[in-house]
C-alpha cells in the first residue's frame, strides 16, 4: 500500500517537472516567435513606406515632365534667335542708343542675356534629370519581366556601361567572379541598374589617385543564395546618413547634381528580386556593398546527428532545431557512442550534438575516434553536458571540441548558440 502511494506520488513529480519543463519550452517558443513578428512587421512597414512613396513620386514625375519637356525643347530655339537678333539689335543701337527693353539697356542685354538663357537651360536639365530619377525609382514596384540569368552576365554589363565614367576618374575595377554560379530568377536590366548604381556611387567615393572598386561574387551553400559584394576604397559613408542611406533623397551630392535616388531604386529592385542589401562601411576607410540573390536551387538541408542516452533531451533539441523554419533539416539520432559511431560510417552530418555520459561509449570515446577520421574533420561539434566542471571536458577541449552548452537547456539559448554554427555549415 505504502509502496503504491510512493509510487503514485514519484509519477506525479515526475509529471510535473515534465510539465514544468513543457512549459519552459514553450515560454521561449513564444519569445522567439514574438521576436520574429517584430522584425516582420518592421520589414513591413518599411516596405509600405516604399511603396506609398513610390505611387505618390510616379504621379510627380508624370505631371513635372511634359512642363519641362517644354521648356527643354524651346529654350535652344530662344537661345538661337536670341543670337540671330543681338547683330540686328546693335544696329538699332545706333540710331536709337537709349532705348530699353523690359527696363534693360543694349549693354546689358548684350553682356548677359545668352548666359541667362544658359543658366535656365540647365536649370532646365537639372530638373529633367530629376524626373527621370524618379521614373526610375517608382518602376522599381514592377520589374515586371523575370527570366533565369546568371548573376555575372549583369555584373559584365554594368562594368561595360561604367567604362566611361571610370575612365575619367582614373579608378580600376578589379572583379572576381566565381564562374560556376547557379542561376537566379530576375529581371537583367534591374540588376544592371543594381550594380551601376552601386559603381557608380562608388567612383563618385573616390577622391584619390590610387581608387580601386573590388567586386566578387560567389554562391552561400547556407542559405542557396548569391552574394555579391562591391568595396571601394573611397571617403567611407558618414554617418549623419547611414542610417537612412535607402530613403529617396538621402544625398550629401546635392552640389554635384545628386539626387539621392540611386540607392532607393536600388533597394527596390533589389526586393523585388526577393534579395537583401547591406552595407558597411569604414570612414575615410571605404565601403562594401553586399546584395545578396537568391537562386533556383533548392536550399540543401543541414544534417545533424543527435547523440544522447535521454530520449526526451533528443525530442527536444529536435523540436528546438526545426523552430527555425528558414532553413530544412535532416535529422538523425543515437542513443550511445557506438550507435553514433555506426551511423557515422555511413552518415555525414554538418553538425554533431554530443552528450557526454551514455552507456557503452561515451561521448569523449566518440571524439577520439572523429579526431582520427579525416572525412569527418569539416563536422562542427557541440559537446552537451548537465556537468560544466567536469575534467572530460578539458580532455575534449584539448582535442579541439570545446563548443560546450550545458543541461538542462533553455531552448532559446541553444537555438542562439547553434545557429551561427551551422550559419558557417
Ligand atoms: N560607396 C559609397 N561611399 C560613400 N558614400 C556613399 C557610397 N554609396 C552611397 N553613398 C552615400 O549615399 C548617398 C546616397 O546615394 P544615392 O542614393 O545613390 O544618391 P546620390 O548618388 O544621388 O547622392 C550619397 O550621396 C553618398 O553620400
Ligand atoms: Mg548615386
Amino acid at each position: 500500500m505504502m509502496k503504491d502511494q510512493e509510487k503514485s506520488r514519484q509519477r506525479l513529480i515526475r509529471e510535473l517537472m515534465e510539465l514544468r519543463e513543457k512549459a519552459q519550452q514553450l515560454e521561449s517558443q513564444q519569445r522567439h516567435v514574438e521576436e520574429a513578428l517584430k522584425e516582420s512587421q518592421q520589414q513591413l512597414h518599411h516596405a509600405q513606406k516604399m511603396e506609398t512613396l513610390g505611387t505618390l513620386v510616379a504621379g510627380v514625375a508624370h505631371e513635372i515632365n511634359n512642363p519641362i519637356n517644354l521648356i527643354m525643347y524651346n529654350l535652344p530655339l530662344i537661345q538661337k534667335i536670341w543670337s540671330d537678333l543681338l547683330p540686328v539689335l546693335m544696329e538699332k543701337k545706333e540710331r536709337v542708343p537709349h532705348q530699353k527693353f523690359g527696363g534693360f539697356t543694349y549693354e546689358f542685354l548684350e553682356d548677359n542675356l545668352t548666359q541667362l538663357v544658359a543658366d535656365m537651360d540647365m536649370a532646365a536639365n537639372r530638373v529633367a534629370k530629376i524626373v527621370s530619377d524618379l521614373k526610375n525609382f517608382s518602376k522599381q514596384s514592377n520589374v515586371a519581366e523575370k527570366s533565369t540569368m546568371q548573376v555575372n552576365a549583369a555584373v559584365k554589363n554594368a562594368m561595360r556601361l561604367a567604362q566611361t565614367t571610370l575612365r575619367k576618374s582614373g579608378v580600376r575595377i578589379q572583379p572576381d567572379l566565381d564562374e560556376n554560379l547557379p542561376l537566379i530568377k530576375g529581371n537583367l536590366q534591374s540588376i544592371e541598374q543594381i550594380i551601376l548604381n552601386i559603381i557608380i556611387n562608388a567612383i563618385q567615393a573616390i577622391d584619390h589617385m590610387d581608387g580601386i572598386i573590388r567586386i566578387t561574387t560567389g554562391f552561400q551553400r547556407k542559405d542557396a543564395r548569391i552574394c555579391l559584394q562591391i568595396t571601394d576604397n573611397g571617403s567611407g559613408i558618414s554617418d549623419a546618413i547611414a542610417d537612412k542611406l535607402f530613403l529617396p533623397f538621402v544625398t550629401d551630392k546635392k552640389a554635384e547634381g545628386g539626387t539621392g535616388l540611386g540607392l532607393s531604386v536600388t533597394y527596390g529592385l533589389v526586393q523585388a528580386h526577393g534579395g537583401d542589401i547591406s552595407f558597411e562601411t569604414r570612414e575615410g576607410n571605404g565601403t562594401t556593398f553586399t546584395v545578396l540573390f537568391p537562386t533556383l536551387l533548392k536550399r540543401e538541408a543541414i544534417k545533424i546527428l543527435i547523440v544522447d542516452d535521454d530520449q526526451t533531451i533528443r525530442k527536444m533539441l529536435i523540436e528546438a532545431l526545426t523552430l527555425n523554419r528558414d532553413r530544412p533539416y535532416l535529422i538523425e539520432e543515437a542513443a550511445n557512442g557506438i550507435e553514433a559511431t555506426i551511423k557515422l560510417g555511413t552518415y555525414r552530418p554538418d553538425l554533431l550534438i554530443l552528450d557526454i555520459f551514455m552507456p557503452e561509449m561515451d561521448g569523449l570515446e566518440v571524439c577520439r575516434i572523429i579526431k582520427n577520421e579525416p572525412e569527418l574533420s569539416d563536422m562542427k561539434v557541440i559537446i552537451s553536458t548537465g556537468y560544466p566542471e567536469h575534467p572530460k571536458l578539458d580532455e575534449m577541449a584539448k582535442m579541439g571540441f570545446s563548443n560546450v552548452i550545458y543541461k538542462p537547456f533553455d531552448l532559446l539559448e541553444f537555438v542562439k548558440k547553434v545557429e551561427p554554427i551551422l550559419a558557417t555549415a
